[in-house]
C-alpha cells in the first residue's frame, strides 16, 4: 500500500498493535537528547505515506521532536506525513482569560496543520468550539469518540456519574445502549487542583456500584471531590472510566484513597491504567483514509 506507521519509543506498544490492525509495517523514531537538552530525531526510510503516531502529554518536547520528525520524514520519502495523537494537548485554551495569555489551541492546532496532512485524535479537549478543523484549520482533523470503548468497559455498572456538565456527552453516550441511570454533577474549579463538586441526587448511589466517567484524568482532584461525595452517600463500590490518565502516581493513590477501587483509561497515553486497546476505533477511521490515498 506504500504506508507505515512511524512512532516514538514510549508508544511503541499501542502503535505497533495499530499497525497489525492495518496489516502495516511499524517503525520507531530514534531520539538523542543532547546535555543541553536539544533533541536529535532521526526516522526510517519512508514510503509514500507515513503515520507519525504520538500522543502528546508532556508535550512541549514531544512538539518539537514530532514536527522535527515529520520534516525529516518528508526528506526521507514521505509525500504525505499524517498524525495519529490518540492525546491532543494544548486544546484547553481557547482563548486569553487574561489580557496576554497565548491562545494556545490556535497556536498549537497551526502548527500541527503547518506539518501534517491530516490528524486523527481522540477526545480532544474542546470547550467553546464544536469542531477539531476550527482549531486545527486546512488539513482534515478528525476527533473520534472513545464512548463505545469506555462503555465496553462497564461490567455490571449499576449507576454511571459524570463529575461535571462536560462529562455529560460521555456519560450518556455510554449509558444509552444500556439504559443505565445517569447523574451529572456540578463543578467550580477554584485552581489547578482545587474543585467543588456537588452531585443533585446522589442519595441514589446507596448501596449501588457506580462508575465514574470523565473524558480525562490530570491532577484527578475533580474525580477525588465526586468519589467522597459517593462514598459518603453510601456507594457499594465506586469505579473510573476515561478516556485519557495523565494522572501521576501520587495523584492515582490520592485517587484509591478517595474510595475508588478500580480506575481504567484507554491506551491514548502509555501507563498502567491505559488498558482499554483504542486499537479499533483508530483503525477502522484509518482505514478509509488509507483507502482514499491509494485511490490518488
Ligand atoms: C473538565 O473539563 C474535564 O472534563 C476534567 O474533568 C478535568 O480536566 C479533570 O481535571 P483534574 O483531574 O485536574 O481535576
Amino acid at each position: 500500500m506504500g504506508a507505515a506507521i512511524v512512532t516514538f519509543g514510549e508508544c511503541a506498544q499501542a502503535a505497533g498493535r495499530l499497525a497489525d490492525a492495518l496489516g502495516l509495517p511499524c517503525a520507531e523514531v530514534e531520539l538523542r537528547r543532547f546535555p543541553d537538552g536539544e533533541s536529535l530525531v532521526r526516522v526510517p526510510p519512508s514510503p509514500p505515506t507515513a503515520i507519525l503516531y504520538r500522543s502528546l502529554d508532556d508535550p512541549n518536547a514531544k512538539l518539537v521532536e514530532l514536527v522535527l520528525a515529520a520534516a525529516a520524514l518528508r526528506e526521507n520519502g514521505a509525500r504525505r506525513v499524517l498524525l495519529v495523537a490518540p492525546y491532543l494537548a494544548y486544546m484547553r485554551q481557547d482563548m486569553a482569560f487574561r489580557p496576554g495569555e497565548a491562545v494556545s489551541q490556535r497556536v498549537i492546532g497551526q502548527l500541527l496543520a503547518a506539518h501534517f496532512d491530516a490528524l486523527l485524535t481522540v477526545d480532544p479537549h474542546l470547550h467553546r468550539i464544536e469542531r477539531l478543523d476550527q482549531a486545527v484549520p486546512d488539513i482534515p482533523a478528525i476527533s473520534l469518540s472513545a464512548a463505545p470503548v469506555l462503555a465496553s468497559a462497564l461490567n455490571d455498572a449499576e449507576l454511571l456519574v459524570g463529575p461535571d456538565s462536560e462529562s455529560r456527552q460521555w456519560v450518556e453516550a455510554i449509558a444509552a445502549p444500556r439504559r443505565l441511570e445517569v447523574l451529572i454533577g456540578e463543578k467550580q474549579r477554584n485552581g489547578d487542583r482545587e474543585v467543588a463538586v456537588t452531585i443533585q441526587g446522589i442519595e441514589r448511589a446507596a448501596g449501588r456500584s457506580v462508575v465514574l466517567v470523565d473524558d480525562v484524568i490530570s491532577s484527578g482532584m475533580t474525580l477525588v471531590a465526586a468519589a467522597q461525595l459517593l462514598k459518603q452517600a453510601g456507594a457499594r463500590s465506586i469505579e473510573v472510566v476515561a478516556t485519557h490518565c495523565l494522572a501521576s502516581r501520587e495523584d492515582i493513590a490520592r485517587l484509591h484513597a478517595a474510595g475508588i477501587s478500580r480506575i481504567r483509561a484507554t491506551d491514548s497515553v502509555p501507563g498502567p491504567l491505559g488498558c482499554l486497546p483504542l486499537t479499533q476505533l483508530l483503525a477502522a477511521a484509518l482505514e478509509p483514509q488509507l483507502a482514499a490515498i491509494a485511490l490518488r
